[in-house]
């Protein structure tokens, strides 16, 4: 297990469009599982290369499809390599959004709620995949990464205190039921 340092918003890093993944070694596969290893460490939904400071297109979202009580030790984790959203449905979600490389800080963006992409795998095989809802908003947040874009460029609003108490309130109930 090994963990890597996540870049904070300020870091010029963030800032910078990542380059294709070109090479489909050992050491990508090391990245990729360090992404895994830090993003479940810091209890984080998804992950980008350029959050551990390595400009490479390639990111990371816990697959969540269709496993609404995720329990995290069992729920996958999807690598999109060189990933590129083909597919966007016009029907929008807006909700609230959080960013590793932001702590504390919550947004209300609005995203696809359907998105197609086509990315590689850590072999470098092409393969399409459908994301909904949650996974949809992970893969357009990550892809934001990949361009140099945070959450908070594309926020409609960001939440004060109060209403992130209410948020994580809200949360807690639901995983009460
Ligand atoms: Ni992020």
């Amino acid at each position: 297990m090994a963990l890597r340092n996540i870049l904070k918003d300020g870091d010029s890093a963030l800032r910078k469009k990542s380059r294709p993944v070109t090479d489909f070694n050992k050491r990508l596969w090391e990245l990729l599982d360090d992404l895994r290893d830090t993003m479940t460490d810091a209890n984080g939904f998804g992950l980008a290369a350029p959050q551990v400071g390595v400009l490479r297109r390639a990111f990371i979202v816990l697959d969540t499809r269709g496993n609404d009580d995720s329990d995290d030790d069992d729920c996958n984790v999807l690598e999109l390599i060189n990933p590129e959203i083909i597919e966007a449905s016009e029907e929008m979600q807006a909700g609230p959004e959080g960013c590793l490389s932001v702590p504390g800080v919550w947004g209300i963006v609005k995203r696809p709620m359907r998105v197609k992409i086509r990315a590689q795998d850590r072999y470098g095989n092409f393969f399409e995949i459908e994301g909904e809802g949650m996974t949809a908003r992970g893969f357009c947040h990550e892809s934001d990464h990949l361009d140099g874009r945070l959450f908070t460029d594309v926020a409609e609003k960001i939440l004060d205190r109060k209403e992130i108490e209410a948020l994580f309130d809200e949360r807690k109930e639901e995983d009460g039921k």
